[in-house]
């Protein structure tokens, strides 16, 4: 047994009473929110499982060969479906009350509210890369303010990753080529575990880590500890120029390029007549799969940047095209009139 794997044990073994524990704590409004569901559902549950044993118990008892029960006076037909009718109806009610009440729980796991903090992550075999919006980066470790409404957006660098936070009581698949969402706000202040719940090589069971939720006031010193960071921003520009980006779209090179400045969050009209908002999704695929959507009146002679530029830094890069504004580049890319 090597000193690394000695190691890896010893770990596994200190977390062992964690692993062990029947129900995580219940530190996100979400975990309360599926707890409550859960265990009414349970409850109820319980009680019709209780109720049809005390009668089976009941009829076998009562009805038993030899007992003297009366055998005689069967209900009247009416009677009967009058019964039935109830059964089947309050059945129906409870149904009912239960889709109701786990609709909106289930519909604001996909929608969160539109004012949280927004974090990104990128799965990798086998660690999560977390990348803060003030350009703090972490590995496998997530700091968050408790009470604040926190938003996720989830990729992956290589195959499909599952962030599972089982305190949150949330799991949300990491997709490659893909953003998905994950919404929580935390209640309790602690470190909770974080996992990958998806098989995803090897080492699947090591894409460990850790949330760490704290107050408000820790939050802020937990931040300005990290010294001044370039904003993700700041770092997209410099990639910009790194990658060559600049070359075609600053409208200085004699390659015609769609003008990127304010593009964000506006319609894109697109060579197949359809129009496309320009969101994250929409700046991802351009740099990866730039075939997928050609902007009217442009060749596709753009190359594809897949697998050259990390998730990561593709995030800087969005960021950075998100803050420009119209007119940011003076100097001009080729103005759409000029066909
Ligand atoms: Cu990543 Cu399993």
């Amino acid at each position: 047994m090597n000193e690394r794997f000695d190691g890896e044990l010893f770990d596994y073994l200190w977390h062992l009473d964690q692993d062990l524990i029947l129900m995580p704590p219940q530190a996100a409004v979400e975990a309360v929110r599926s707890d409550t569901l859960l265990f009414a559902m349970l409850g109820v549950s319980a009680l019709i499982v209780l109720l049809v044993a005390v009668l089976i118990t009941w009829f076998c008892l009562r009805y038993r060969a030899g007992s003297n029960a009366d055998r005689g006076h069967r209900p009247a037909t009416k009677n009967r479906h009058r019964l039935e009718l109830t059964l089947a109806l309050s059945m129906f009610v409870i149904f009912m009350v239960f889709f109701f009440w786990s609709v909106p729980v289930y519909l604001d796991l996909y929608r969160g509210p539109k004012d949280a903090l927004t974090i990104n992550v990128v799965g990798k075999q086998w660690m999560w890369r977390v990348y803060h919006p003030n350009g703090i980066e972490e590995i496998n470790s997530l700091h968050v303010p408790v009470g604040e409404p926190i938003r996720l957006r989830l990729t992956t660098q290589d195959v499909i990753h599952s962030f599972f936070v089982p305190a949150f009581r949330l799991k949300r698949d990491a997709v490659p080529g893909m953003y998905t969402n994950l919404w929580f706000t935390a209640t309790k202040p602690g470190t909770y575990r974080l996992f990958c719940s998806e098989y995803c090589g090897s080492f699947h069971s090591r894409m460990r880590g850790r949330i760490v939720v704290m107050t408000q006031a820790d939050y802020e010193t937990w931040l300005t500890r990290h010294g001044s960071v370039p904003s993700p921003a700041a770092a997209g520009k410099q990639l910009f120029q790194a990658y060559g980006c600049s070359g075609c779209h600053l409208g200085r090179s004699s390659v015609r390029a769609p003008s990127l400045a304010g593009i964000y969050g506006r319609p894109v009209p697109l060579a197949d007549g359809t129009t496309i908002i320009a969101d994250e999704a929409y700046l991802h695929d351009s740099i990866v799969r730039p075939v997928k959507h050609i902007v009217a009146g442009y060749v596709p002679i753009m190359p594809s940047f897949a697998g050259q530029i990390p998730e990561g830094e593709i995030l800087k890069l969005i960021a950075y095209i998100k803050s420009l504004e119209p007119g940011d580049w003076e100097q001009g890319p080729v103005q759409r009139s000029d066909q």
